[in-house]
């Protein structure tokens, strides 16, 4: 039976330490006790959008290792369909090193391991990804493979280009995408035009892509949504944060379970900035996902 979405992207064991303030270059501060948690911007994106109800199935690779067996349970026991999770004998599974600060504001180093293994072949008979109604594409693995897998999507195809690239997107790819979610960060680099810092901005920048829709997501600010030539500003909830890790990528599933019940994209950000709101008032990146019914009651608390 197809999934209502398929996820093509990586998996990571987050490595996390909660910190007063993010050191500067050269600087060395003590935080508190090491964390493991289960993460990588693909399998939160999956995680995120079982939790809120759909069919997901996820398209990716881990090593042949202990964590690689761990982040497959974690997504097995969230409902999430493992069948086209590879393994790479050779190379350990991705890890991300994140420090927190005590504002939920973090920074992130990824070391990809078995992420940067997904070829174009991997992708291009993986029966999800033909069947899928939405098909949730991100950056953490080669673009070549992100590429593959938007050419054989039948679905709609939504590309959150986390983290930017550093390489020259393929035109093709952009052609392909229906749904584009960068942050402001990646639209400039995306983009390669300089510091964006207005809506207007924003909005002259996005009119400049060849795909169909972007939404560009503001954290606090909430969401910029440009379809049809109409661009919408989405504010978000009021909240003060614990963690924004992961928040991006719920954002993402929320627009993907939004499309797949016949939401329009206006609607859709209104609903993914409450879930992405809602993620931030809990500590972690797959154990901060909530389910409906936990976003009205985190936003109603915090
Ligand atoms: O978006 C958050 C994620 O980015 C983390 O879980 C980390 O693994 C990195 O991929």
């Amino acid at each position: 039976m197809p999934v209502d979405i398929a996820v093509v992207g990586s998996c990571n064991l987050d490595l996390v330490v909660n910190v007063e303030h993010i050191p500067l270059v050269g600087q060395t501060v003590l935080g508190g006790d090491l964390q493991q948690i289960p993460g990588g911007k693909g399998a939160n994106q999956a995680v995120a959008a079982a939790r809120l109800g759909k069919s997901v199935a996820m398209v990716g690779r881990v090593g042949d290792d202990e964590n690689g067996t761990f982040l497959q349970t974690i997504l097995e026991e969230n409902g999430v369909n493992t069948e086209y999770l590879l393994r790479t004998a050779s190379i350990p599974t991705g890890v991300a090193l994140i420090a927190v600060q005590s504002d939920g504001d973090n920074v992130i180093v990824v070391s990809p391991g078995a992420n940067s293994e997904l070829s174009p072949e991997d992708v291009m008979d993986a029966l999800p990804i033909l069947e899928a109604k939405m098909v949730l594409l991100q950056a953490e693995i080669p673009i070549e493979t992100v590429l593959s897998a938007a050419r054989v999507a039948k679905g709609t195809v939504i590309w959150n280009p986390a983290p930017a690239p550093e390489e020259t997107i393929p035109l093709e790819l952009l052609d392909l995408v229906d749904v584009l979610i960068p942050n402001q960060r990646e639209l400039e680099l995306l983009t390669g035009i300089g510091t964006i810092n207005s809506l207007e901005k924003i909005i002259e920048t996005v009119k400049t892509l060849p795909c169909s829709s972007t939404i560009v997501t503001l954290g606090a600010q909430g969401a910029v949504v440009m379809a049809n030539n109409e661009a919408v500003h989405i504010p978000a909830p009021e909240i003060s944060p614990i963690d924004t890790t992961a928040a991006g990528d719920s954002f993402c599933a929320a627009i993907a379970e939004s499309l797949v019940d016949g939401k329009d994209l206006v609607e859709a950000a209104q609903w993914a900035v409450q879930v992405g709101a809602a993620t931030t008032l809990a500590a972690g990146a797959q154990p901060s996902l909530p389910t409906s019914e936990e976003v009205a009651q985190r936003l109603k608390n915090g």
